[in-house]
């Protein structure tokens, strides 16, 4: 299958490539090589290459031909600096998604695999003993500020269990980025319905590993704890350290996005399935930190009580339908996938800090 990977020189996107060719697919590269992603000279990818934006039109066009169905990880990540930044996401991340998908639907390729997030579901799923499942709002700067950082909950004031998020959570995006992301499924639901197309969203969980950007704000917490110790420094983890979260290691996320793309043509036209894309196995952000400066050999995490308002406290997702669905596993562990990257290179990054 000849598949246009978008984003495909990025951190995930290279392993996609990489993936679909030991799978003895064709993948083509679209990539801008944003500088905020790729400062210096960024390695090129290892497959057919087209450095483009794919707002651009007309490249977007040229790359299609021949293609059998797209991968699209192009975006702009990070939770940006400031309000100023959403004119740049909005493009890069929606318009950009509106021209790819204009042009697949003119070239007639009808199978799209998306980068989806976990941020489309805001705060993750919890239970309250006497109201069953509560969605609790954002979390009070007060609060936070008190080191409270448990969501309560919203009926009641009571504390509150929290619990695997489903594909049918409905969607709480908490920030610029994370809208955009919500944005790109609807636009390529969109395209599904009016095209009669396929199309997968993979909403992945924290990825790790490998190739990593160094320092990007988004989801890059485990790089934030690997470049600390690299500097001799004691990770610094924010709240309490308690704050759950799934992560997955890019491998397994690059074998997600060939498993979707050999499933897709079998699906049901006119729509856009959404798959968890985590490893099954949350763990809380102290945990990580400890793991990596084990591994590293590096001082002990240090716990802060410091918090970013947009984050949320904990958000784990429930992966049943990829495995079930896709016959997708997880191969690298929690111990395994952090004692590796502890060690492993990550990208040089000039993406602005949150
Ligand atoms: N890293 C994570 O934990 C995570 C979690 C959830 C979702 N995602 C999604 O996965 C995808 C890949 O993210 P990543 O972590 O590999 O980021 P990355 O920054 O390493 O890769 C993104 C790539 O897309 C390219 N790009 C961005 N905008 C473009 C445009 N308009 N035209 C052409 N190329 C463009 C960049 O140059 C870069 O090479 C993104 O869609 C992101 O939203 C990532
Ligand atoms: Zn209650």
């Amino acid at each position: 299958m000849r598949v246009l990977v978008t984003g495909g020189a990025g951190f995930i996107g290279s392993h996609i490539v990489t993936a679909l060719k030991d799978r003895g697919h064709e993948p083509v590269v679209l990539d801008a090589l944003l500088p905020a992603a790729h400062p210096g000279t960024p390695p090129l990818p290892d497959a057919e290459f087209v450095r483009a934006d794919v707002r651009d039109a007309d490249a977007v066009r040229a790359a299609l031909r021949g293609v059998d169905a797209v991968c699209h990880q192009a975006a702009m990540v990070g939770l940006g600096k400031e309000f100023a930044d959403a004119p740049d996401y909005v493009g890069c991340n929606d318009l950009g998604t509106a021209v790819l998908l204009a042009q697949t639907a003119a070239a007639g390729v009808r199978e799209v695999v998306l980068a989806g997030s976990m941020v489309v579901y805001g705060e993750g799923r919890y239970t309250c003993g006497r109201h069953g499942t509560v969605r609790p709002g954002p979390r009070r700067a007060e609060d936070l500020a008190a080191g409270r950082f448990e969501p309560r909950c919203p009926d009641c004031g009571a504390e509150l269990a929290p619990g695997l998020v489903g594909e049918d959570a409905p969607a709480d995006p908490r920030n610029v980025y994370a809208t955009t992301k919500l944005a790109q499924e609807h636009l390529t639901a969109s395209w599904a319905r009016c095209t009669q197309g396929r199309a997968v969203s993979l909403r992945y969980h924290n990825v790790y590993g490998p190739g990593m950007p160094r320092d990007t704000p988004y989801a890059g917490v485990a790089s934030f704890f690997r470049s600390a110790l690299a500097r001799g420094e004691a990770p610094r983890v924010f709240e309490d350290g308690a704050q759950r979260r799934d992560f997955v290691h890019v491998t397994d996320v690059a074998a997600a996005n060939v498993a979707a793309l050999e499933a897709v043509g079998g699906m049901p036209s006119g729509g856009l399935v959404a798959y968890n894309t985590g490893s099954g196995e949350p763990h809380t952000v102290g945990e990580m930190a400890s793991a990596l400066a084990s591994a590293h050999g590096g001082p002990e995490p240090v716990v802060t009580g410091e918090y970013r308002l947009g984050d949320v406290r904990h958000i784990t997702a429930d992966s049943a339908r990829l495995r079930d669905e896709l016959g997708w596993r997880p191969r690298v562990g929690f111990a395994r996938g952090m004692a590796e990257f502890a060690r492993a290179g990550q990208r040089t990054s000039a993406a602005p800090a949150a």
